[in-house]
């Protein structure tokens, strides 16, 4: 049986660890992982964390470059179960709401919600302006899951890496994706 495909969008905005921690989660599981990121992403790599963007593309099973608008992941006819993009900055939220689709990843997101696959937005950016809460809006309304990395206590989280580790949970859990410790509510 065919693997399914997962593409993965990295852009510029903070939060690098968690998009570590989903490749390398997903390099446990069956999915085959596409990976597109934008030049700010390279950028915020540097500065987030110890590794390089050849790093990230080391953890997927396929890499595209971003101005590569003819790869496989442009084309609807191309079958994924969804794209998450982790981290997704506010420009990126702003192209895939208006359909600017102008570099690979915003085409890939572009395709993912007119095929009505399913597109999480792990969207960051503190404090949020109405702009970015209309197109937060406005995606949600055409069926993109807004999950921004927000932090719970009720699971007492003890270290940064234990909130990062809940925020991928709850990513992957969207596509039924267990990764292990993933800390559920199971009532008081
Ligand atoms: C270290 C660093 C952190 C950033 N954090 C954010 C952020 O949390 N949210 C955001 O929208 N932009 C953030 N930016 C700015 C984006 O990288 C910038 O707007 C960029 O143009 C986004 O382009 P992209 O969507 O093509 O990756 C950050 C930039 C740097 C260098």
């Amino acid at each position: 049986m065919e693997r399914q495909r997962l593409i993965v969008g990295i852009t510029g905005a903070s939060g690098m660890p968690i998009a570590a921690g989903v490749l390398r989660h997903l390099k446990k599981t069956d999915y085959e992982t596409h990976l597109v990121m934008t030049r700010s992403a390279e950028i915020t790599i540097r500065q987030e964390t110890d590794m390089t963007p050849e790093d990230f593309r080391n953890l997927a099973d396929i890499a595209y470059d971003n101005d590569d608008i003819g790869a496989a992941i442009a084309s609807g006819s191309f079958k994924t179960a969804g794209m998450l993009v982790v981290p997704c900055s506010m420009k990126t939220l702003a192209g895939i709401n208006s359909g600017f689709s102008e570099d690979l990843l915003l085409r890939a997101a572009d395709v993912t919600l007119k095929e009505r696959r399913k597109l999480v937005l792990c969207a960051r950016e503190c404090p949020l302006s109405s702009v970015h809460l209309r197109n937060m809006y406005e995606l949600s309304m055409m069926g993109a899951v807004i999950l921004p990395p927000m932090l719970g206590y009720y699971s007492r989280p003890s270290s940064v890496e234990a909130c990062t580790e809940q925020i991928i949970g709850k990513l992957l859990d969207v596509f039924d994706i267990d990764i292990g410790d993933y800390k559920r509510w199971n009532g008081i």
